[in-house]
């Protein structure tokens, strides 16, 4: 944990409108600055920034929190991570606390040995290629594989044994603990041994970044041999949807196109083929840090290169709908008469293939092709389906040049007039941005059940919850009142548990001299409890919250409270404040 002072410092020292501004375009409305939403589909700017706490807001889809809580969203980091790169955005040394810097030291070493242990495990399996079981050589000279490129990726051979892996490794010194978290071996739910996971199969190392080793691929040498790709899954040095195959390579190839492909062997093949600029998700469909990763390497075009058959043209769609929203520039190979790149490379050679790259269907185009599949637009029936497919997409088309660009296109291609077919998009591009508006304004009715899961104590006690939660917003606005209500308010007073949890914060930042706001910086909190907490000052902006409203709210509680506490569960003491508590409310007539 770090201590709550420096997180303050962090804070102050990273202007919430500053940061946000980086990500996205805030225009100003008096003190407070606004944006379309970042984190959901947005028409309107519901998302509030306030300089004045360094928090944030989103009326429709009530994510916010503080500076902290946006760069978490916005990056998909942790809380900690977040913190560090804030704090090296602006130029402060992330202190040392005793306690944690001990458990991160143990886990880092952890991941250090991980780390070693998979550099280790490639080596074996690179050797085990020309050790007495040639297989796996065999295997990759069959597929076409140079010697240089087999070295380059550092493949590598499991042989058929149960234990080869785990008894190299044990004898250089590492565990089977060690090997089982890194997901190289087994633990057998019969007997309890432990054996090797990869076995008969030829090994892709993958690797991250810096180079390290962080994960394997194994496929059967077996034909037919099931599953014929085996990966390791999730581990402490790797996540299966965070990383990309061979970027390691494509990340120095000085192209701003970068090519996309299925499977391992595809990239592979050509990168032996001369294409260095080549990657592959790992196992999985891409997901939307893959398609970050992409850009935060400075690629600006990926060529989508799935295999030809159905699923690789729907695994295109979905690809290309995630890379689009990265901002990426999107095109599709098609690679005809072969089932994927591999095999289209093996059979015309790399300049033909290079012939495909430069051809490169726009992304576009692609979709507009998919509204046919599966119908016959001979008929008239067929027609009207594809059509109204393909309407819908170039609705979608946010550039109004570029639509009508298609929209002639499609009309040519149809055979209608291209200005009823304007006419059909317009009327559908107004139902979208009518459904848009419906599904915030829907979000935005639904607000209190969704705070609600957060504070499930409040179903059925909402007046109470919002009394608390109009103390927290004074006290927000007015910390200096602290004391005073301090003096007539316990945190047990609190009917539902997250307000209290605030409070409580409120009452030990106050002890330390710190502003109620770090409530909304601080890690006890998640990061949608720190939403919540930041949504508080913001749901009642517009209202002028005094004294009486407070000491209104403090009744309220108490009232709650002697109500709900059977007076033998209290101790003596609780006992006779209770009882002078509804004398006194007897004397001013609230009883
Ligand atoms: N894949 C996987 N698990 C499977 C099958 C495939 O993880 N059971 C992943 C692998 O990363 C593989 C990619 O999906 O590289 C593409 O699968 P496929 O098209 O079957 O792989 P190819 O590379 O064409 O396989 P082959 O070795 O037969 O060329
Ligand atoms: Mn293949």
């Amino acid at each position: 944990m770090l201590p709550q002072e420096f997180i303050l410092q962090v804070i102050q020292a990273n202007p919430i409108e500053s940061v946000a501004g980086s990500y996205v375009q805030l225009s100003r409305t008096g003190s407070k600055l606004k944006c379309k939403c970042p984190f959901h589909p947005d028409s309107t700017p519901s998302c509030v920034f306030y300089p004045e706490n360094n928090s944030f807001y989103c009326f429709g889809c009530h994510v916010g929190g503080s500076v902290i809580t946006f760069v978490q969203n916005i990056e998909s980091l942790s809380f900690m991570e977040a913190v560090k790169m804030l704090a090296e955005r602006a130029g402060l040394t992330v202190p040392a606390d005793d306690r944690s810097m001990e458990e991160a030291r143990r886990e880092e070493n952890f991941r250090r040995r991980l780390l070693a242990l998979n550099r280790s495990a490639a080596r074996f399996y690179y050797e085990q290629l020309t050790g007495a079981d040639k297989r796996g050589l065999l295997y990759l000279r069959e597929r076409a594989l140079q010697p240089e490129i087999i070295r380059k990726y550092g493949l590598g051979y499991a042989g058929e044994q149960w234990d080869s892996l785990r008894s190299a490794m044990l004898a250089q010194g590492y565990t089977d603990e060690e090997l089982i978290a890194a997901n190289l071996c087994t633990r057998s739910a019969k007997n309890g041994g432990v054996y090797d996971r990869f076995r008969s199969r030829v090994i892709f190392p993958i690797f991250d970044l810096k180079g390290s080793v962080i994960a394997f691929g194994g496929r059967t040498i077996e034909p037919g041999g099931e599953p014929k790709y085996l990966n390791s899954s999730d581990t402490p040095v790797f996540r299966k949807g965070a990383n990309l195959f061979s970027m390691n390579l494509a990340k120095k190839s000085q192209s701003k196109r970068l090519i996309l492909a299925e499977g391992y062997m595809d990239v592979i093949a050509m990168y032996q083929g001369g294409f260095e600029n080549v990657v592959a998700s790992l196992g999985t469909a891409l997901t939307p840090d893959q398609c970050r990763l992409i850009r935060n390497q400075r690629f600006e075009e990926v060529i989508v290169s799935y295999d030809s058959d159905a699923a690789g043209r729907n695994a295109a769609v979905k690809a290309i709908n995630l890379l689009r929203a990265e901002g990426l520039q999107v095109r599709i190979l098609r690679v005809e008469n072969a089932k994927d790149p591999d095999e289209y490379l093996k059979k015309f050679g790399p300049a033909f293939f290079r012939k495909l790259i430069e051809n490169a269907e726009d992304a576009v185009s692609f979709l507009l092709d998919r509204c046919k599949d599966g119908i016959d637009i001979s008929e008239i029936g067929g027609r009207n389906i594809a059509l109204q497919k393909a309407v819908k997409l170039l609705a979608g088309i946010e550039n109004r040049l570029e639509r009508s660009s298609y929209i002639s296109k499609i009309a040519k291609e149809y055979e209608i007039s291209q200005t009823e077919l304007q006419e059909a998009v317009d009327e559908a591009l107004g139902k979208n941005r009518r459904k848009i508006r419906r599904q915030e304004q829907q979000a935005v009715i639904q607000s209190p059940l969704i705070r609600d899961t957060l504070n499930p104590d409040a179903n059925g006690r909402r007046r109470e919850s919002k009394a608390e939660k109009m103390i927290l917003c004074y006290l927000f606005r007015n910390p200096e009142a602290l004391p005073e209500i301090r003096a007539s308010l316990s945190e047990e007073d609190f009917v539902t548990d997250l307000n209290r949890r605030i409070y409580q914060t409120f009452l030990e930042s106050a002890d330390r001299g710190l502003p109620p706001e770090q409530a909304i910086y601080s890690a006890d909190f998640t990061a949608a409890e720190s939403g919540y907490i930041a949504g508080i000052p913001a749901e009642y902006d517009q209202i002028d919250l005094n004294g009486q409203s407070v000491s209104d709210s403090i009744r309220l509680l108490k009232q709650h409270r002697d109500r709900e506490q059977p007076a033998e569960s209290l101790s003596d003491a609780e006992f006779s404040a209770q009882f002078s508590r509804l004398i006194q409310n007897k004397r001013s007539g609230t009883a």
